[in-house]
């Protein structure tokens, strides 16, 4: 399958190998896609240097902590250096302090809100913004994000309130960047066993509901997450923008 052939992508957000964004990555990249990395810090470095090794000695991996604007303009500086054009961009970033993922959501502090806001949804207006000028033949950029923006999924608290931002940022993007022939959308994806996740309190509970609940009685695997992205990064989703896709075995039609 070569439905990427050509393309040149950059990814945000691979912590280690169970990340969502390592799956899309490893999809786009069997999809024919030439890919960037970026890591978080010093602490992740490694990690992500030897996934993205595998994909070739030479594959570009740079440090980008996104609530700087500074590792950011450094980031597409490179990208446009190194590679003169983007069509992909996936952004897998989230953060929320982890007090702010067990209590109750109406002790959220004016600081956890400040930062899960600035990492999980600001990120995406100033990756977009820098990524955009480099995708001279259009693009397709995607975020990652979750039901708790929707509805009240108990401990998502301030997440939810987060990716409500998310979701509505893809949709002013998707308009904004249409003229340039960049479409912006958002996988609503359902639980998966990763580093972020295992930070919500209850998580495990959550895996067992959906098993319970969703209509097709189990969770969503990782590589039916980067078969979505390659779909949405392909072509054949040329039509396709400021949609919120959802991959989560069906759960998000139920009611009761
Ligand atoms: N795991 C799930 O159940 C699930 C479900 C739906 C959506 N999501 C979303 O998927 C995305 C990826 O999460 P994941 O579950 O793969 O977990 P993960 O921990 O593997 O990935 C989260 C990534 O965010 C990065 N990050 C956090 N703060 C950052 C910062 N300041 N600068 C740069 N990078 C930063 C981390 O380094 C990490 O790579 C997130 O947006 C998450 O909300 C996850």
């Amino acid at each position: 399958m070569s439905q990427l052939a050509g393309k040149l992508g950059i990814v945000f957000g691979v912590a280690n190998k169970r990340s969502i964004a390592w799956a899309i990555a490893q999809a786009w990249h069997k999809a024919g896609a030439k890919l960037a990395f970026t890591y978080q810090g010093e602490r992740l470095k490694e990690n992500v240097e030897e996934l993205a090794g595998t994909f070739g000695a030479d594959t570009l991996l740079m440090p980008c902590d996104v609530t700087k604007d500074e590792d950011i303009a450094r980031v597409f500086t490179e990208v446009g250096q190194k590679f003169g054009k983007l069509h992909l961009m996936l952004h897998s970033v989230a953060f929320a302090p982890k007090d702010a993922l067990e209590g109750e959501f109406i002790n959220t502090s004016r600081e956890a809100f400040r930062v899960a806001h600035d990492v999980s949804a600001y990120s995406l207006i100033a990756l977009a913004r820098g990524a955009a000028p480099l995708m001279t033949e259009g693009g397709s950029i995607i975020g990652m994000t979750y039901y708790g923006s929707e509805k009240v999924v108990p401990h998502y608290n301030v997440m939810g309130v987060a990716k409500a931002a998310l979701e509505s940022s893809t949709r002013y993007l998707a308009y904004d960047l249409g003229p340039k022939k960049i479409r912006v959308n958002c996988i609503s994806a359902g639980p998966v066993n990763t580093l972020a996740a295992r930070g919500i309190a209850g998580f495990t509970d959550m895996l067992k509901h959906y098993e319970a609940h969703a209509p097709l009685k189990r969770n969503v695997l990782p590589d039916e997450l980067g078969a979505t992205g390659t779909f949405l990064a392909s072509d054949g989703a040329g039509a396709i923008t400021g949609q919120i896709i959802y991959v989560d075995c069906g759960y998000q039609i139920m009611g009761m």
